[in-house]
């Protein structure tokens, strides 16, 4: 299977194999507006490996497949599991148990290499409860998927969901910054984002 050469700007020309990852990933995605977070994290993601170090081979799969798990819970109970104010935060390891399993048996489908699903699968069974990174590749998919909450439509979606004002997400998203990215890259793009999250209230 090849996967050694992908245009790393241009996520439009994502290599075919990373494609057929999500390919298979998307029947799991249907849920939560998970393919459109998955895209916009995806965009984050190539951003991020142009300027930190990892692996791009176990980065993109990771990206791709770190929410599959959620298809395995009812989408009311996925709202009490995240967000700034979860009821029910235990069902966070649920989906990142089951999504671990699903992410096995799509590499193994795919004869992903051996050594990258194992590090790709640990990296989703801890994306969200681990705080400490396993690895530089866990740092980019940890930061690339909270930057999909400072895009404009992945904000546009929780603001929707949570029922928040905007201004005070706007203020809190901005507060964990540097407490919450891992990466000097991923903390800059939150800070840019932010601020044009702020010029797009002025509209
Ligand atoms: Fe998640
Ligand atoms: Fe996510």
């Amino acid at each position: 299977m090849g996967f050694g050469t992908v245009e790393v700007s241009k996520v439009g020309r994502m290599n075919p194999f990373y494609q057929k990852i999500f390919e298979r990933a998307k029947p799991f995605l249907r849920t939560r507006k998970n393919i459109i977070h998955t895209k916009i994290a995806l965009r984050y993601a190539f951003k991020l490996l142009g300027e930190e170090k990892g692996d791009e081979g176990v980065v993109i799969p990771a990206t791709l497949l770190h929410d599959v798990g959620w298809k395995a819970l009812p989408e009311h109970l996925q709202l009490t599991a995240f967000g700034p104010n979860p009821s029910n935060p235990k069902l966070v390891r649920v989906h990142e148990r089951e999504g671990a399993k699903i992410a096995r048996s799509i590499l193994e489908g795919l004869n992903y290499s051996p050594k990258k699903a194992k590090e790709i699968c640990r990296i989703v069974q801890g994306h969200d409860s681990r705080k400490r990174p396993i690895s530089r590749n866990d740092r980019i998919v940890k930061d690339a998927d909270k930057l999909s909450r400072y895009s404009r439509k992945g904000l546009a979606i929780d603001l929707d969901r949570f029922r928040i004002p905007r201004r005070k997400y706007l203020l809190y998203l901005e507060g964990i910054i540097d407490q919450w990215f891992l990466t000097p890259t991923g903390k800059e793009i939150a800070k840019k984002e932010i601020l044009l999250r702020k010029s797009d209230l002025s509209v």
